[in-house]
């Protein structure tokens, strides 16, 4: 697929299944390494960055394939701990692999991680975290080379609540002896997923969720099987999608209760949010309203990673939104290809501001990265006219199938080009759907 084309502006409808988490598979499937023997993953989406994890996992020497939708994972021998540059650069997650390595084998060589161009992304703190548990570091000719006589329990404090940083040191020290604690870790969903996983495998984790993380390392492990819990980011942008579009879309396999900041935003721009234990429907009919002031923050705050969803829904909105973006110096890389499209954004720093313009109009458009992508779909979806998304590789790391979901919501939205004009799926009207659940916050 080389490009993705949208026709904007029919309303959203339907109901669709959420795939799982890419940032829960990720460190879980880094995690596999830690256990001799095979882990089946469930429902694992077929995503640009779980292929790149995959392929580091068979090139150390893993068997790894799909049954259905499961990944299963035979870790049972290793042949190299060694993972060279042009694999490292596929995925950020892929510095997880150093702690898992370290773990597994007491040593291990690693080129420097890839990921979104959202501004620096250095690894001071994974380092940090993998030097305090006793591992050694050298660094020679771009590679990242780290030996260990045995890692030790340690207190670990992060000077800043690092979403990887925290999985590393979890996975480095599953295998170190005695016990240790993760002080100001990071509080997401898939943390706590990381958990749940390692547990299965055997280890002794707990504290994940909050701040504190306790692992008393050293256990036998054992073979297991997971499912990841759903993707709340990919969640996201079906909601702001609606937002943006008007319409009534229900998702399912989504706990609302990872969504909070996103839903009390699409709340404030008026939109009626219904949610049950594992469905959240979004109704929006009225004009959309601005959401106010947006500060991207660490769980349980707004994720930097829907900022730039939340803020191609507002772009029609009446009135201003401001977005303070307090994680990545350079994530505004959606703004120009949004000014393009017609969208009023002014950028100061780490602030922009939206203003609501009547309407926004299809362009040749091209990904800056994942979300900032994503945002683009949102946006075209909107806009009038027809809206050509070229470089969509970034879209396809995040998001599995993003052309048959929309469509099964009534987009017009192709890959490749624009079919004269047919919409994919059927739009139901809205007064003949009922959403279930109870009005958001669900109490
Ligand atoms: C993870 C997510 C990513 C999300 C981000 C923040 C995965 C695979 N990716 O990325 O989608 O946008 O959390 O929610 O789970 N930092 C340092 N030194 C470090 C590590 C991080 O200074 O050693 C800084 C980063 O530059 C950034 C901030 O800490 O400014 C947050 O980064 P971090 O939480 O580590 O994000 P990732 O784990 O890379």
């Amino acid at each position: 697929m080389s490009h993705i084309t949208i026709c904007g502006t029919s309303p959203l409808s339907g109901e669709i299944s959420v795939q799982r988490a890419k940032n829960s598979v990720l460190p879980i499937l880094a995690a596999t390494l830690l256990h001799r023997g095979s882990s089946r993953i469930t429902h694992c989406p077929r995503l640009g960055d779980v292929e790149a994890a995959a392929d580091i996992l068979r090139h150390l020497g893993c068997k790894v394939h799909r049954e259905g939708q499961d990944l299963l994972v035979d870790a049972a021998s290793l042949t190299t701990q060694t993972i060279p540059p042009a694999l490292m650069g596929r995925c950020r997650a892929s510095i997880l692999f150093l702690g898992a390595l370290l773990a597994r084998c007491g040593e291990a060589s690693v080129g420097f991680p890839g990921g979104c161009p959202l501004g620096p992304r250095p690894i001071d703190l994974h380092l940090h975290a993998l030097r305090t548990l006793g591992a050694e570091c050298r660094q020679q000719e771009g590679m990242l080379h780290y030996r260990t006589t045995g890692l030790r329990g340690q207190e670990i404090t992060l000077p800043f609540p690092s979403v990887g940083a925290t999985e590393n040191a979890m996975l480095a020290a599953t295998a170190a002896e005695g016990i240790t604690l993760i002080s100001n870790a990071a509080r997401e969903p898939e943390i706590v997923d990381l958990q749940d996983f390692l547990q299965k495998l055997g280890a002794d984790v707990r504290g994940a969720g909050t701040s504190v993380i306790c692992i008393r390392g050293g256990r036998s492990l054992h073979d297991a099987v997971h499912c990841c819990i759903a993707d709340r980011i990919v969640a996201a942008t079906y909601l702001c999608a609606a937002a943006a579009c008007g319409g009534q879309i229900t998702l399912r396999n989504t706990d609302y209760r990872h969504l909070c900041p996103i839903l009390t935003a699409l709340q404030q721009g008026g939109c009626t949010i219904r949610s049950t234990e594992d469905t959240v429907t979004l109704c929006r009919e009225a004009p959309l309203r601005a959401a106010g002031t947006v500060r991207t923050a660490p769980y349980p705050a707004f994720p930097t990673d829907a900022q730039p969803l939340l803020m191609a829904a507002m772009l029609r909105a009446e009135g201003e939104t401001t977005f303070i973006e307090t994680m990545f110096t350079h994530r505004y890389g959606h703004v120009p290809p949004l000014r393009k499209m017609g969208a009023d954004i002014r950028l100061a720093g780490c602030r922009a501001t939206v203003r609501g313009t009547a309407t926004l109009h299809g362009d040749i458009v091209h990904a800056p990265d994942l979300r900032g992508g994503a945002a683009l779909m949102i946006a075209a979806l909107a806009a009038e006219g027809t809206t050509e998304i070229r470089d969509i590789h970034h879209i396809l790391r995040g998001y599995e199938n993003p052309v048959e979901t929309f469509g099964a919501l009534g987009a017009c939205i192709y890959e490749g080009n624009c079919k004269g004009g047919d919409t994919h799926g059927t739009t139901q009207p809205l007064q003949s759907q009922t959403a279930a659940g109870r009005l958001f916050p669900a109490v």
